[in-house]
């Protein structure tokens, strides 16, 4: 098929690209003050994306009740996206492994690799910071990227990177600017959402390209292999533990979370320029919808 988008040319892209970590990098270490007090009366996340938000248990909650499970969410997300980025950077080297390392694509991305790892470190130390535990997926999911990291490549690994990042981007992008959230979660949110615009940029153009010419049969692999991808992200973001660590009475908690009508809608509004992006390349279809439909991005 053809890319409906447009996708320039790899080197261009890729030295555009690479003007911007020129003019705007950040290292966490010396950018946030990681000494700064933890208020107690800031939540960890924007209330509207608890995913307890809206739900008899939290209307029963008082304000400083409210604040626990979102530190818990709060770092449950940001450690799943610290596990994500590393499998990302494996797929990123595997990748440039055999390519002209003069190259400018392969520049970009050893660039978004340092980007990553600095990525990486401020979210550990964040978690660490707010006295969180290191959440990460479950045990059984974090088994499987051990395997599934050896061989993650193609459209479909450009594509799922893409949605992790911008599924990360758009929960950020209320984060840093809400005023009722823990400064370190803001300061947090705002250096990777300027980094990050690169990467998305880069992952968007390159599903465009890898996809193109794709046959029936390919194009029904990278459905599956991207919306699998996409379906594990979004399931392993909050982690059960998280509800029961904050002290709630976690049947309870996980009940009302998972039929919160407010999270799912919340969830599929933000996350439309999302799959109006991968229904333009020819992503979304056949079984593939099933999966975005059961974690309500469609
Ligand atoms: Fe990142
Ligand atoms: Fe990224």
């Amino acid at each position: 098929m053809k890319a409906p988008i447009v996708v320039s040319d790899r080197e261009e892209t890729a030295t555009r690209l690479l003007a911007s970590p020129a003019r705007k990098s950040y290292d966490p270490m010396v950018e946030v003050d990681w000494e700064a007090p933890i208020p107690d009366d800031k939540f960890g996340l924007t209330p509207e994306w608890s995913t307890l938000y809206g739900t008899a248990l939290w209307e029963e909650m008082t304000d400083e009740q409210k604040v626990e499970p979102t530190k818990h969410e709060a770092a449950s997300i940001s450690s799943v996206g610290l596990w994500f980025e590393i499998l990302l950077m494996q797929m990123l080297l595997r990748d440039v492994y055999g390519r002209d390392k003069h190259s400018r694509h392969v520049q970009f991305a050893l660039t978004e690799v340092a980007d990553e790892c600095r990525h990486s470190v401020m979210f550990a130390r964040a978690g660490e910071r707010l006295g969180m535990p290191s959440y990460g997926p479950h045990p059984m999911i974090h088994k499987l990227g051990r395997i599934w990291g050896g061989f993650f490549k193609g459209a479909n690994a450009y594509a799922s990177v893409m949605a992790a990042e911008e599924i990360l981007d758009m929960m950020q992008r209320d984060f840093m600017k809400d005023e009722r959230v823990q400064p370190l979660t803001r300061t947090v949110s705002r250096i990777h959402i300027v980094e990050e615009a690169r990467h998305i940029r880069f992952a968007r153009e390159e599903v465009g390209r890898r996809i193109e010419g794709a046959g029936w049969v390919r194009l029904q692999i990278e459905r599956l292999n991207t919306a699998a991808v996409v379906y594990i992200v979004m399931k392993s973001m909050i982690r059960s533990e998280v509800y029961e660590n904050a002290g709630l009475d976690p049947k309870r908690a996980i009940a009302e979370a998972r039929s919160n009508r407010h999270y799912k809608d919340t969830v599929r509004t933000s996350g439309s320029k999302l799959m109006q992006f991968l229904d333009s390349v020819g992503l979304v279809g056949g079984p593939s919808k099933r999966l975005y439909q059961r974690v309500h991005l469609l």
